[in-house]
């Protein structure tokens, strides 16, 4: 039967890389790379490399595709994320069917974790309910931007007892949750933390975590978001693109 692995590669440095994911990626035939807009040749190459660098018998294919891009235009976030989850389920089956033989071994490789703000599983679960391709798939844990973040700046995410939030830059556009007094935000293309005026709030916040252009800051939201602003504004206009990721902490502990 074919077999599909899902292996979470970490966010950036190729030393992230599990051992569990170094046996995964021996085990694999054909990789699925799939391009994802302006950052797609930084990524793509880091996957390549991943591959070059630990798998032992480089007999493996590699098949890239590009992704259908999502419709950003609508106003209805959710109904047009699932209207381009419909679309790569398709493009993901017929990879699946007419790629990958009877007995062979496909690869998603999906950055950080695959648990986290990622689509493959999703899709994965959609191409089983249509049907029309049979396979066993196996997922590999990845160190997520976000355990990357956290020991970047030598921090724990929770405060005593308390829970940590996780969440998108889109949603705390209108403040932080009253209840969570650590806040970490992924997928933030405005710096919506500029809208936080509440003096007591600290800010971890890394770019390219992991990469050889990381960039890191933290302090006094309310002290440092300027400078955030402005280092992130000059990176994405040097590189072309940037990803980041942010821990906001209400402090409780004394
Ligand atoms: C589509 S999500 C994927 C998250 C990924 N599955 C993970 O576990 O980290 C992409 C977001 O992850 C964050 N991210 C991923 N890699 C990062 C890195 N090396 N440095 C900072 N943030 C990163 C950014 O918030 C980015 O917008």
């Amino acid at each position: 039967m074919r077999k599909i692995f899902v292996i979470g590669i970490g966010a950036g440095n190729p030393d992230y890389v599990t051992v569990q994911a170094i046996n995964a990626l021996n085990e694999v035939d054909v990789f699925f790379i799939m391009d994802k807009g302006r950052e797609k040749e930084d990524l793509v190459r880091l996957r390549k490399e991943i591959c070059e660098r630990y798998i032992k018998d480089k007999t493996y294919r590699t098949i890239e595709t590009t992704d259908p891009p999502r419709d950003r235009a609508t106003s209805s976030y959710e109904p047009a994320v699932r209207a381009w989850h419909d679309q790569r389920a398709g493009i993901y089956e017929r990879l699946i069917r007419e790629e990958l033989g009877e007995d062979e071994c496909g690869a998603f490789l999906v950055w950080g974790d695959p648990s986290l703000y990622d689509s493959t599983l999703r899709i994965i679960d959609q191409i089983i309910e249509r049907g029309a391709v049979a396979f066993e798939y196996e997922v590999i844990p990845g160190i997520s931007a976000i355990q990357a973040l956290a020991a970047r700046h030598r921090v724990a995410l929770n405060q005593i007892g308390r829970p940590v939030h996780i969440t998108t830059g889109r949603r705390i556009a209108d403040g932080l949750p009253d209840e969570a007094d650590d806040v970490v935000v992924m997928l933030d293309a405005n710096c919506s933390f500029a809208a936080i005026d509440d003096p007591d709030v600290e800010i971890y916040w890394g770019a390219y975590i992991g990469t050889e252009d990381e960039i890191v800051a933290a302090g006094n939201l309310q002290d440092v978001m300027a400078d955030i602003e402005k280092m992130r504004r000059e990176a994405k206009r040097r590189k072309g693109w940037i990803m980041d990721t942010y821990l906001l902490r209400r402090s409780k502990e004394q």
